[in-house]
């Protein structure tokens, strides 16, 4: 695997990204970030595939499923990679300035990341002081007690995110009814995850529905994390349904695990902080360059690097940071 040279990727995206925070343009924050991440991918010797991207072939110019990247493309010696992209989650939070919106993207050997289609899905995520003693299909309250019990502490001491929807309105009435408190968020069940696995953030659970590939992807940061998520596809018509029949999928309904979403030996994960949130601090420009913060991981290496990068634009400008 290429390990860190993944990370330049998500920090170019993060960079262009922030070049556009708070403009109220989204569809172009995401466009710069999914350019720049391209243009990175291209740089890379391996022979690339996506599959989680911006979408279908026809919908997406560029970070389209199936779409081949790298130097290697075509080459049947080249290292074969599998990637899974989000070029800016929180579209919306960058086009406000509001914090929790990153660029990220998992890598794994072929076959290690499910190849996931753009439906919701049903999920619950813990980092590792509570894996396995959750069930996604197990009433609200108890899934709390044993989550505030493998953290020694008592419900009412435990902050679960949820997606600030419409369709999470019974979910928040049973949270809230059991007693632990909410954080709402506008956009981010991915990034709000990877916070759930990592001690010190604050947060303990993520639940709700939001999307499949933030899911899948939320499964490689729990590989490398020691987290678990469980997930449901819920696909809400007849084409939905067939865009999951279309990518081979068995058994829609299946409560799917962290090792069916990632199922890799050889997974990657580098998110880079875009607006910053409760881990990382978002891109800040000085004269003549910029800095910035990824999180990567590493399954393999079993590590997990927490990258400050400072960054110059050119020869000439001396670093002022
Ligand atoms: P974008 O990255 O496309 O802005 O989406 C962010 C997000 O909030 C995800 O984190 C989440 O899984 C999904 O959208 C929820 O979808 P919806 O906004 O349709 O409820």
């Amino acid at each position: 695997m290429l390990g860190q040279d993944f990370v330049r990727v998500t920090e170019e995206a993060a960079i262009e990204a922030a070049h556009t925070m708070g403009l109220g343009r989204r569809k172009h924050s995401d466009q710069v970030a999914v350019e720049a991440m391209r243009r990175e991918f291209d740089r890379l010797p391996m022979a690339g595939r996506i599959v989680i991207g911006e979408g279908e072939r026809d919908e997406a110019p560029m970070l389209y499923i199936g779409e081949e990247l790298g130097l290697g493309k075509g080459d049947p010696e080249a290292l074969g990679v599998d990637i899974a992209v989000d070029p800016l989650e929180g579209t919306n939070l960058c086009a406000t300035g509001d914090p929790g919106a990153v660029t990220i993207l998992a890598a794994a050997e072929r076959g290690g990341l499910m190849h996931a289609p753009d439906i919701y899905m049903d999920k619950i995520v813990v980092g590792p002081t509570a894996k396995g003693q959750v069930h996604l299909d197990a009433p609200v309250a108890e899934n709390l007690r044993n989550i505030a019990k493998a953290f020694d502490r008592d419900v009412e001491d435990l902050t679960i995110v949820v997606l600030e929807r419409e369709r999470h309105e019974q979910l928040i009435c049973d949270i809230r009814q059991a007693g632990a408190r909410i954080r709402l968020i506008g956009d981010g069940d991915l990034s709000a995850g990877i916070a759930a696995a990592v001690r010190g953030s604050g947060i303990h659970s993520v639940m709700g529905t939001g999307g499949a590939p933030e899911g899948v992807i939320t499964a490689a940061a729990m590989r490398c994390l020691g987290g678990e998520i469980q997930a449901r596809l819920t696909p809400l018509d007849a084409k939905q349904r067939a865009r999951v029949a279309a990518l081979g999928i068995q058994d829609v309904n299946r409560l799917r695990h962290t090792e069916d979403l990632a199922p890799g030996s050889d997974i990657v994960l580098s998110s880079t902080a875009v607006t910053g949130d409760r881990i990382m601090e978002g891109v800040r420009f000085f004269g003549g360059g910029s800095r910035t913060s990824t999180l990567y991981m590493s399954l393999a290496e079993r590590t997990i690097r927490f990258i400050d990068t400072i960054r110059q634009d050119d020869d000439s400008t001396p670093v002022r940071f």
